[in-house]
């Protein structure tokens, strides 16, 4: 009942409810529905109330709840469940777990700050409280094991898709999963996988984006930013959230359906790096070259000084 009340409250933002149409709609007390607003209250969210008027809600965008979540997810066709957790060490740790448990495909694991947030390569992925998306989703898709690292390509577009328009930012992918604003990461991507010897049991794909950050640390400064650094606004995460999921939908629909062909030309078009320079950093060496794209399993295909054309499946990139 209180997610209701809440929903009730962000459909009409621009204006106030007043308590009886609020009980009118939802079929409760004019007491239950005081009681329910005094427990948003208590939860953060900031909604006044005037005597004639009655309750309006400011600033939604600035939390995230369940019930938020829950009703801005309801149309996905993917989303079969969402989790959400005000401080976990990470989502992807939660969804690991959940999957041991038996979670479907379409799990989707959102928290307001993760304490041991996981980059890629073991790095420390920093997730404040009320700044970011931290979020991590439950796929079971019959594919073979090998192609799970498209999955990551998959939702790098999404991601920027998404993000090009809630914010009209130049979002560019390099490969294989960061997203980068005027050079600077913006969001990152970090699939993970459980399998048996034969099969894919679950992938899952862990998406941190930087929303509201005001600031980074000085170490980091010069390589991070967040959309409110990039355009002086604040953005709804729950509404990104939404949009994100949406995109990620349609797409990982179509993957399965017409496979990657149909996704790599969408990831190309965002792509910062093919016609670089590059330097990719593998576990044992480095290649340098010039990126000359991506093939049909989404191998990055990097063209040395001597016209050799090696297949890079996984390293850190830097340009040359
Ligand atoms: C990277 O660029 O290195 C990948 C970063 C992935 C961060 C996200 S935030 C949600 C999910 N939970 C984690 O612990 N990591 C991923």
């Amino acid at each position: 009942m209180k997610g209701k009340v809440l929903t009730l409250l962000r459909e009409n933002e621009k204006t106030f409810l007043s308590g009886e149409k609020i009980s009118q709609e939802l079929n409760c007390s004019r007491t239950a529905v005081w009681k329910h607003i005094d427990a948003l209250r208590k939860e953060g969210f900031d909604i006044i109330a005037t005597q004639n008027k009655g309750y309006q809600l400011k600033k939604s965008g600035t939390l995230l709840s369940e019930h938020d979540l829950v009703s801005r997810l309801k149309g996905n066709t993917l989303i079969d469940k969402v989790v959400f957790h005000s401080s976990v060490s990470s989502t992807q740790t939660i969804a690991h777990q959940l999957v041991n448990e038996g979670a479907s495909e379409g799990t989707v694991v959102v928290a307001d700050e993760q304490t041991e947030g996981r980059g890629r390569l073991g790095r420390v992925w920093d997730s404040h409280k009320q700044s970011g998306i931290w979020m991590s989703l439950v796929l079971k898709p019959n594919i073979d094991f090998r192609q799970a690292p498209q999955l990551t390509l998959v939702a790098a577009v999404a991601l920027t898709r998404a993000l090009r328009d809630k914010t009209n930012l130049n979002v560019e992918i390099k490969w294989p999963n960061d997203l980068l604003i005027h050079g600077k990461k913006i969001a990152g991507i970090l699939t993970e996988m459980q399998a048996d010897p034969d099969r894919i049991q679950s992938v899952i794909i862990g998406m941190g984006i930087n929303v509201n950050h005001q600031e980074f640390p000085e170490e980091v400064s010069s390589i991070a930013t967040s959309l409110k650094l990039e355009t002086g606004e604040g953005f709804d995460r729950a509404e990104m959230i939404a949009e994100i999921l949406k995109e990620f939908s349609w797409l990982y629909e179509t993957y399965l359906t017409e496979g990657f062909s149909l996704i790599k030309p969408l990831w190309e078009a965002h792509s910062l790096s093919i016609g670089k320079k590059i330097i990719a950093r593998r576990a044992n060496d480095s290649i340098t070259g010039e990126a000359i794209g991506i093939n049909d399993e989404g191998v990055l295909l990097l063209k040395d000084a001597k016209g050799q054309t090696h297949h890079i499946y996984s390293a850190d990139i830097d340009f040359g």
